[in-house]
């Protein structure tokens, strides 16, 4: 019987209690990176329900790069590199958000993308909704468009697709 995209990255998936801090349950993607069939149907997976409907897909850093960078080799959209704040050599967007302590930022360079280019935006994990929300306000600020959200693993407990509201698609292949 053939596995489903979904049921092989699961099948990769170590899960580790306890990590980083007590109580919490740590989703480990990278027995996924490390097998390409898995990274294959990961990036399949995460595309496919989005096929036709995109020029672009945004990476969001870190883990965000390893999927964005197989989705792009499978589908022939390159890649937007929506990097941690402070790194990128040009002239940047920059658009802030919460982390459980304090604050981090997410940039982009201004111009790099074709006016209303139509950007996927993927990423390992949605949790509170606070990464992906921001990579989106830089997409729209810069002049593209949100094409919708992509991400491996949705924690539903912490309620980021609610925080996202209905603006944006999100698709999630698993459910944790
Ligand atoms: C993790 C994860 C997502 C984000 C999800 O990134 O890779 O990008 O948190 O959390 P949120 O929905 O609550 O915003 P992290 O900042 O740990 O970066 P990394 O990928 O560089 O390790």
């Amino acid at each position: 019987i053939e596995q489903s995209a979904g049921e092989l990255v699961a099948s990769r998936i170590a899960t580790i209690p306890d990590f980083p801090e007590p109580g919490v349950t740590f989703r480990d993607l990278t027995p996924v990176f490390a097998s390409a069939p898995a990274l294959h149907a990961l990036a399949t997976g995460l595309t496919d329900p989005f096929a036709g409907r995109f020029d672009e897909i945004g990476g969001v850093e870190a883990r965000g790069f390893l999927i964005a960078g197989a989705a792009s080799a499978l589908t022939g959209a390159g890649v937007l590199t929506v990097r941690k704040a402070g790194k990128l050599p040009r002239a940047v967007l920059r658009e802030e958000y919460d982390l459980e302590y304090g604050r981090a930022a997410l940039e982009v360079h201004e111009g790099e993308l074709a006016p209303g280019a139509r950007v996927l935006i993927v990423d390992d994990v949605l949790a509170t909704g606070g990464t992906v929300a921001a990579a989106a306000r830089l997409v729209e600020r810069a002049g593209w468009q949100v094409a919708g959200i992509s991400v491996a693993l949705e924690l539903t407990a912490l309620g980021g697709r609610a925080a996202l509201g209905d603006r944006y698609e999100i698709f999630s292949l698993l459910q944790y």
